[in-house]
């Protein structure tokens, strides 16, 4: 499959927690449940996604920089990151592809310091408060910026 065709999905930090952690904010999906969701999506829109979780910034920092030689978009939930790495946005604006932000929960209806999102301004968009949606409405969105 051509690179561009394909589309890497990150999750950032206590993502792996997904369907134990606060199940009332982030819903009781596991993490390999939801990845199965945005897979079965893609297959259906004919794109290919790799979904990878690392609980280290410079982990996701160093995905992001090797993103653009094997895939023509990032859906990225950075997690807590979201709201404290400007490395994680630096790394998305050099990287170049289009990124599309995503958050299970709506960042806005939460704490004040969930407000300020250093990743939105390096993203194409942000889809956030759809819980598992939020993923497959940002593939959708992903496709279209390939
Ligand atoms: C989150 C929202 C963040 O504020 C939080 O730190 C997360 C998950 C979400 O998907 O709703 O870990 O990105």
């Amino acid at each position: 499959m051509a690179k561009k065709r394909k589309i890497l999905v990150l999750h950032g930090p206590n993502l792996n927690m997904l369907g134990k952690r606060e199940p009332k904010i982030y819903g009781k999906l596991t993490l390999e449940q939801v990845n199965r969701k945005i897979a079965a999506l893609a297959a259906e829109l004919g794109v290919e996604i790799e979904a990878r979780q690392s609980n280290i910034e410079g982990e996701l920092v160093g995905w992001i920089q090797e993103a653009p030689k094997e895939f023509g978009a990032v859906i990225l939930n950075a997690g807590a990151y979201t709201h404290s790495s400007i490395a994680l946005r630096d790394a998305l604006t050099a990287a170049g592809i289009p990124a599309v932000e995503v958050h299970l929960s709506n960042i806005y209806k939460r704490e004040a310091f969930r407000k300020h999102s250093y990743i939105a301004e390096a993203a194409v968009g942000q889809i956030t408060g759809f819980g598992v949606n939020s993923y497959l409405l940002g593939l959708r969105a992903a496709v279209e910026a390939l």
